[in-house]
């Protein structure tokens, strides 16, 4: 059967939670990949690949929940990461059993280089192990992908050697992945066009690429893919990922957007077709970007494309007259097309809950009954301060209440006195795990700095802070502040994020949100280390 002939649109590859989640810090929850898999399948992707089932017990469980809920019919393709390894696979197929369409993904490497100092196996060895390990996988499904990992820098013969023989035991995608960001746009053009001309069997699968961001070329390369054949993109929100990332989900979606026309002949279409080459909403864009910032705790740069506070916003006079009197003259793309709504003022103190809650449902923000209520009653306390409440600021609310922290420590009081004749000191009290009640005061170098140390001095684990912000999501005097912080316990980095009207109270809350998360992975890979044991008598 000719698979490529059936793509009729670019198949959008979300591997957010996978790929995306190996950057440092970004580690999510498996509540957290559920809230991120729903958004996904919100903003349209085709695949999500929701992990690596094997790599830990998080993992599978997140790959298994995933594929129960939303993994329906009319839902996308739910993958799973597998090195070509029979455990792998079969833990895999076994996360996957309740998606409605399954996707085992399954890899092993063709460079010299990772043959001879990683996998200590000769070409034909590996040749050999693809093809079983693809014919294994598709004993359980029916949908295979196989990637030749550091395709790019592998023999080019042997590359289309092991491809064809992937394709003859079942490969239905075959992804060719970039795994160093080494490539440049023309060579890997030609790359996927020696593919399409030198694997015999190629019409009966479809071509995927898979690249990271080293050298900032991973959308061009992949753009110069598309011309050259391939009809899936493997990406993620904000292109976060291993190193510098992975290509961006946007910034690609956004490009086949607005240069459709450039395109649309390379997909055989008629230069002036309408029909869009992604099937992805693109107005749940800037949400789920925002989403997958707060969840993971990995900033975007105000610069970045597409979704960077700045991507929309002209400083310059000459700028500024021209889109007064023509939004196109210095703009590409409306705000409006990735959700970037003008910043309405819809609630404010006297609103209900059945309002909050229809608000929140038009903003495509569906909580469960027990969140809602948390969100309201969160809302209810903003709304005492701040008049006028945004869309922005309902966002920035939800995402806070529905961050799943473990909540283990609790922060029950936070309070500062600061200025310029006077020492900054914080007290707090903190609920430890086992329903004590802690109180600890500090001074410091600030008023955050003097929070942080008093809480230190209740969770005593050595930490390094090793980015703070404060972003405000409005503006105003009286607007939300976002704080989103990383640390470093020993070699891991956790991060937190928390929204208030009040700074400080955010800042604090971020920082016990961040050291919950380290304090939980503490409890799982070291019941027994020294921190623990002093950890456990604080409680
Ligand atoms: O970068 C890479 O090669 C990968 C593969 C597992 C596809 O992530
Ligand atoms: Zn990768």
């Amino acid at each position: 059967m000719n698979q490529q002939s059936k793509s009729e649109h670019i198949i959008i590859f979300d591997t957010t939670l996978r790929d995306g989640e190996q950057c440092p810090g970004a580690t999510l929850n498996v509540e957290e990949k559920l809230i991120i898999a729903r958004q996904l399948a919100r903003l349209g992707v085709d695949v999500i690949e929701a992990g690596f089932a094997i790599a830990s017990p998080g993992d599978f469980e997140a790959v298994e929940k995933i594929a129960k809920t939303v993994g329906t019919p009319d839902g996308p393709v739910i993958c799973s990461l597998a090195r070509a390894i029979k455990a792998d696979i079969e833990a895999a197929a076994e996360a996957l059993k309740s998606a409605a369409k399954a996707r085992i993904h399954t890899f092993i490497s063709t460079s010299d280089i990772h043959l001879q100092y990683q996998l200590k196996k000769s070409r034909a060895q590996v040749l050999a192990i693809a093809k079983e390990m693809v014919a294994y996988a598709k004993s359980f499904v029916e949908d295979v992908e196989f990637s030749p990992m550091d395709a790019v820098r592998s023999d080019s013969e042997y590359l289309y050697q092991v491809l064809e023989a992937a394709i003859r035991a079942g490969a239905t995608t075959i992804n060719i992945p970039d795994t160093v960001g080494y490539t440049t746009p023309s060579e890997f053009g030609a790359l996927i066009a020696g593919i399409k001309n030198n694997v015999p069997n190629i019409e009966q699968a479809i071509i995927s690429v898979h690249g990271h961001n080293d050298l900032g070329l991973a959308v061009a390369n992949f753009l110069e893919a598309v011309k050259n054949g391939a009809r899936q993109l493997e990406c993620t929100i904000n292109g976060i990922g291993e190193r510098a990332g992975n290509a961006s989900l946007e910034e690609l979606v956004m490009a086949l957007h607005v240069r459709r026309q450039y395109f649309n002949p390379y997909l055989g279409r008629t230069v002036d077709s309408e029909e869009p080459l992604t099937k992805i909403d693109t107005r749940q864009i800037y949400k789920t970007s925002r989403l997958v910032s707060n969840l993971t705790g990995m900033l975007v740069q105000p610069n970045k494309a597409i979704v960077g506070a700045n991507a929309f916003a002209h400083e310059s006079g000459i700028h500024q007259d021209g889109v007064l009197k023509h939004k196109l003259t210095y703009e590409i793309m409306d705000a409006e097309s990735i959700g970037l709504t003008d910043n309405q003022i819809v609630l404010g103190k006297h609103s209900g809950r059945n309002a909050f809650r229809t608000r929140l449902k038009e903003l495509g923000l569906e909580l469960l009954e027990a969140d809602l209520n948390k969100a309201f009653v969160r809302f209810k306390e903003v709304a005492d301060k701040k008049k006028e409440i945004t869309d922005w600021d309902l966002e920035a609310l939800v995402n806070d209440e529905i961050q799943q922290a473990p909540e283990l420590f609790r922060l029950e009081v936070v309070q500062v006195s600061c200025g310029n004749k006077a020492h900054p000191t914080a007290t707090v009290v903190l609920r430890t795990p086992n329903g004590k009640e802690l109180t600890d005061a500090a001074i410091g170098t600030g008023p955050v700095d003097a929070v942080y140390k008093a809480i230190n001095r209740v969770v005593d684990v050595p930490n390094e802070l090793i980015e703070f912000s404060v972003q405000s999501v409005t503006a105003g005097i009286d607007a939300i502040g976002e704080v989103t912080i990383r640390l470093r316990y020993q070699e891991r980095v956790f991060s937190g994020h928390s929204a208030n009207t009040d700074i400080i109270v955010a800042s604090a809350q971020a920082y016990v949100n961040a050291l919950n998360r380290l304090y939980a992975s503490l409890q799982k890979i070291q019941p027994s280390s020294q921190t623990e044991s002093e950890l456990a008598r604080k409680c």
